[in-house]
């Protein structure tokens, strides 16, 4: 296919990966600025060598309908096959990925999600239980314990608290992983060095816990009445024989890819969301209200208009499989194709009044399809969306009914920084908590 690729930045390479890994926000409304609607970055492995930018409906639309075989999962997840096993639902593609899908889907079905609640809301309640009216809260660290005690207890059923203490700080170590790491995974040789061989040595110790946890689970007499992921994803093969039961190497793919992407992004979201509410103090007293009257709609609209203004995953990639043309654009092989989430929330013909923190936009219906992406879309769409939608909810009914949250004397809203690979508040939201305002 004789292709010349959608204009791009022309800077050097090496610069735009630099841009692309620490300044995306920038590069990419610069770049969008300047070349429209579709464009192409050119950056470094593993990062895609042809990255092309879709933030229009239309495009986005096309790309999550795809055929599967077509458009594989893109560069980005690549780097975490090294985290996340070769296995992950995440990672894998076409058959391999479908099975994993239909494996783990029933956990997160509505019945199911309906099943978590109570558990969520006993949580949410222990962790705001220690929040002290008048101090100065990290919104992002506080949401984190709170959404990895949550994810340990749906994945795992892990009620005993020695085991959780255990793996709780080995997630930590990963999800704060220094990127410089990924380039050990290119030089395997530096795994015997710093910060290398500390990451391997968590990886380990994360491997010998969940290897432990499975083998004591097969052994549980009452494996088959429990409903967290885990006992269920070990009936597997157990029936009717539809199904392979899933090995102990795969069973660890599947519960570290929930693991982690389970409780960064949501907590992300809720800080955000936290620090949104604070800087709009109307809408935080509707919230407030709403918290008050058990309206979870609202609460959800909160959340969601969230997730629309601060992005939490920039986008999902997808690299062809074979020549394909997306609008009318004729792209070949290899190529990765990027539906930049962070483009589509901030484009004024999806969003009027885009800067605006408006949660009644998702109240009136005016939110067209294929503008709001936060969960990606198609047959890879989060699996997790609408428990985390449920648990964001929970624990903004659980803030919100007990305090008021301002931001510090002086602070601002605070920017975005990449951790990971989650857009998480440069300083982790810091916000003011207070007791006792009533409720107008
Ligand atoms: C606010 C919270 C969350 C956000 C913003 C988020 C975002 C995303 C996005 C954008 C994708 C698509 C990736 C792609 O297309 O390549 C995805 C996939 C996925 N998410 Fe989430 N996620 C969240 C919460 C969760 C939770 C709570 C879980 C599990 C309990 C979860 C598990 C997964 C899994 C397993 C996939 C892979 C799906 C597949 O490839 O078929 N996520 N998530």
């Amino acid at each position: 296919m004789h292709t010349a690729y959608p204009p791009g930045p022309r800077i050097p390479r090496a610069i735009q990966t630099l841009l692309y890994a620490k300044w995306r926000g920038l590069l990419l409304d610069t770049a969008a600025r300047r070349y429209g609607d579709v464009f192409t970055l050119r950056l470094v492995p593993p990062y895609a060598e042809q990255l092309v930018v879709f933030s229009r409906p239309e495009h986005i639309r096309e790309i999550f309908a795809g055929s599967p075989a077509d458009l594989h999962a893109g560069e980005g997840n690549r780097l975490l096959v090294h985290i996340m096993g070769t296995r992950s639902v995440l990672l894998t593609d076409e058959q391999e990925h479908a099975r994993a899908r239909r494996l783990l889907m029933p956990a997160f079905t509505g019945s199911a999600l309906h099943g978590y609640r109570g558990m969520v809301e006993a949580i949410a309640k222990t962790h705001v239980d220690r929040w002290v009216s008048g101090s100065t809260v990290t919104a992002l660290d506080r949401m984190n314990e709170l959404t990895l005690d949550v994810i340990m207890q749906v994945v795992f059923g892990m009620t005993d608290e020695r085991r959780r203490d255990e793996l709780a700080p080995l997630l930590r170590r990963i999800v704060n992983i220094n990127p410089i790491v990924f380039f050990g995974w290119k030089w395997p040789r530096l795994e015997r060095y710093g910060v290398w061989k500390r990451m391997r040595a968590t990886q380990r110790a994360i491997d010998e816990l969940l290897l432990a946890e499975i083998a004591r689970r097969r052994a549980h007499p009452e494996v088959d009445q429990r409903a967290d992921v885990l006992s269920r994803l070990l009936a597997v093969g157990a029936g009717d024989g539809a199904d392979q039961p899933l090995s102990d190497a795969e069973l660890r793919d599947q519960l570290i890819t929930l693991l982690l992407a389970g409780h960064e992004t949501t907590a992300s979201a809720l800080s955000w969301a936290l620090q949104e509410l604070a800087a709009n103090p109307d809408i935080q007293e509707a919230a407030r209200r709403a918290a008050h009257d058990g309206d979870d709609k609202y609460l959800k609209a909160v959340l969601k208009e969230s997730m629309r203004r601060r992005t939490i995953i920039a986008a999902t990639g997808r690299r062809l499989t074979r020549d394909l043309t997306i609008g009318d654009i004729p792209l070949p092989e290899g190529t990765v194709v990027s539906t930049s989430i962070l483009l589509a929330h901030k484009r004024s013909d999806n969003y009027p009044d885009a800067a605006r923190f408006r949660p009644d936009r998702f109240l009136d219906g005016s939110v067209a399809a294929n503008t709001w992406l936060p969960f990606g879309g198609g047959v890879r769409r989060c699996i997790g969306a609408g428990f985390s939608l449920m648990e964001g909810t929970v624990v903004l009914r659980e803030v919100l009914g007990r305090f008021t949250v301002a931001l510090p004397e002086g602070g601002r809203a605070e920017r975005a920084r990449i951790r990971n690979i989650t857009h998480v508040p440069a300083h982790g939201a810091k916000i003011v908590v207070s007791a006792d305002a009533p409720v107008r």
